[in-house]
């Protein structure tokens, strides 16, 4: 499973649609490996490094209209290779294990599918920039309704994407799914639909399963 890049860590990575929980999944997952005795870092992207934090408060707020497609790539790629120079491949190089809450997938699922078909610049813009896949990315899959309820519910101020609406987040799940479907040895699709306490029981076990 692991790909010998930026050092012997294990890279995991948390996706899924806005309001799915797998931010809280990601904590759960970090919170158990450390009471364990395991050296975690608990990330996420946007950001993950000051200067893709930076980014993600540009990305994250304003109008849905404020970026093309096209733009919006070209940030996520700068923010996201920033957070693998500064934090990711130095916690990898340092043996700890690092958990993301979203990676690359986020933007093949947002940008590459849903917005255009974008899906070759983005994938070309990956093996320039980025070249590096998680060791095993857990999708928490939700039905898009409940989710999208959560998510606005937050009133985090950083709706640009839920702003979008429900036909986009039915996209997005169908997307998080089809991308499941093509790399099986990597993603393992979680049914979100349940207490937090049940699907983090089965995380855990699916890493376990994976070690
Ligand atoms: P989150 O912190 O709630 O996961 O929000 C991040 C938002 O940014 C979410 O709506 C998904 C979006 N996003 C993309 O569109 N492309 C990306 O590459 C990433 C990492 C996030």
């Amino acid at each position: 499973m692991r790909q010998g890049l930026g050092g012997t860590g294990r890279f995991i990575t948390f996706e899924g649609i806005d309001g799915s929980g797998k931010s809280t999944q990601a904590r759960m997952l970090a919170e158990r490996l450390r009471a364990e005795g395991q050296d975690v870092l608990l990330t996420r992207e946007p950001g993950g490094s000051p200067g893709a934090e930076e980014i993600r408060q540009l990305l994250l707020t304003g109008d849905p209209d404020r970026w093309s497609a096209e733009a919006e790539i070209l940030l996520f790629t700068a923010a996201r290779r920033d957070h693998l120079e500064k934090t990711i491949r130095p916690a990898l190089a340092a043996d700890r294990i690092v958990i993301s809450d979203r990676f690359a997938d986020s933007t093949r699922v947002y940008q590459g599918a849903t917005r255009g078909d974008l899906r070759a610049t983005v994938d070309k813009l990956h093996s320039l920039m980025i070249g590096r896949e998680p060791d095993l990315t857990f999708i928490i899959d939700m039905d898009p309704e409940t989710a999208l309820s959560r998510g606005l519910a937050r009133g985090s101020g950083e709706d640009r994407f839920e702003d979008f609406g429900l036909s986009f987040q039915e996209n997005l799940r169908h997307g998080f799914l089809a991308l499941a479907h093509a790399a099986p040895d990597r993603c393992v699709v979680i049914d979100g639909n349940r207490p937090p306490e049940a699907v983090a029981a089965e995380v855990l076990a699916q890493f376990e399963a994976r070690a």
